[in-house]
């Protein structure tokens, strides 16, 4: 496996597939690219399946084990069977999905090798779901979720951002979870680096702290230092990243936009690598520059100053290849 600098291992990789998506969520940070959500049609910017299974195959000579598929809303893609189907079989393969096109596609997925899936899913109140989606799907990402189970992936993580519009769902979410065999929840702390209103955070050590009271177990992961919390029959965990150095400590994934450029930090853009005509080789090499090149957010880029976070002044001519 590749090691940067600060000794991180890469032993995973996030793949977004496009940036068209049919949901509009308030706090949606695309995978680090900030709000440049784009037109539904078809893009021709988008890497091919040819694309992203050449980079899987020389990432896995690399000794990268995961792939996570994602978007804009990655199941928008009608090739995105095929893309699973031929990712190398060394690979464990998860997704990232808001649910609405799980219903009649889950099964088809698992049998191209789909094994998890993240399902977004941020209220169970339809009102609340479709003010923060700017959407009206909550029934159709429901049975979205249903068809998950069914089909057998595992497990099923509804992924629910945890700010100012949805603090009042975290008990019910954990409700629900703890009552759904096979469901996890995970609470992600709002990260306000690339979609801007700070204002909208909350203070996520209440919520571990309230967790920690109602839990019947909890459990320390070693690699993530992420706290599990178990409640009845379902499993919630709690993603704190903003202003963390440990976050940033942990991370062992890189990111490609569905444009085909490598992305070593998802708060940043001014480190994007494009893999050029895609050979091989070009891969390989870019793949090896954006490791090399691969610095913690919060602790290095980013530093403290007088109690404030600023840029690292060592870090801001850092060239950059947009080759
Ligand atoms: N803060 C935290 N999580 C976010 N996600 C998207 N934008 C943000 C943000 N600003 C997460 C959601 C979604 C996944 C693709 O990214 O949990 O499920």
């Amino acid at each position: 496996m590749l090691e940067d600098d600060f000794g991180r291992e890469v032993s995973g990789v996030r793949v977004s597939l496009t940036d068209r998506c049919n949901f509009d969520c308030v706090y949606c940070h695309n995978e680090g690219l900030g709000d440049t959500r784009g037109p539904m049609d078809p893009q021709d910017d988008e890497m091919s399946a040819d694309d992203v299974v050449r980079f899987l195959e020389v990432v896995s000579e690399f000794g990268v084990r995961k792939v996570k598929f994602t978007g804009g809303e990655p199941m928008l893609r009608g090739d995105l069977e095929e893309i699973i189907e031929r990712t190398p079989d060394s690979m464990e393969v998860s997704l990232t999905t808001n649910g609405t096109f799980l219903p009649g596609r889950a099964e088809d997925l698992r049998d191209a090798g789909l094994e998890r899936v993240n399902v977004s899913q941020d209220a169970l109140d339809p009102e609340a779901f479709a003010e923060i989606t700017q959407s009206g799907a909550y029934e159709r990402v429901i049975e979205g979720v249903e068809a998950a189970l069914e089909a057998g992936l595992d497990p099923v993580k509804l992924n629910m951002v945890v700010f100012e519009h949805t603090a009042g769902y975290v008990e019910g979410m954990v409700d629900h979870v703890a009552e759904n065999p096979g469901l996890q929840l995970q609470l992600i702390e709002y990260m306000p680096e690339l979609t801007g209103h700070p204002e909208w955070n909350i203070d996520i050590q209440r919520v571990h702290n309230w967790l920690a009271e109602t839990a019947d177990r909890v459990e320390t992961r070693e690699m993530h230092n992420r706290r599990r919390y178990y409640v009845g029959e379902g499993m919630v965990e709690i993603v704190d990243p903003v202003e963390n150095p440990n976050f940033c400590a942990n991370c062992h994934r890189v990111r490609v936009t569905h444009e085909g450029y490598l992305k070593g930090c998802l708060n940043r853009n001014d480190d994007l690598r494009s893999m050029g005509e895609m050979t091989r080789e070009e891969i390989r090499e870019t793949f090896r520059e954006t490791v090399a090149n691969r610095v913690p957010y919060y602790g290095e880029y980013m530093i403290k100053e007088d109690g404030e976070w600023v840029v690292n002044d060592e870090y801001i001519d850092a060239p950059i290849s947009h080759s």
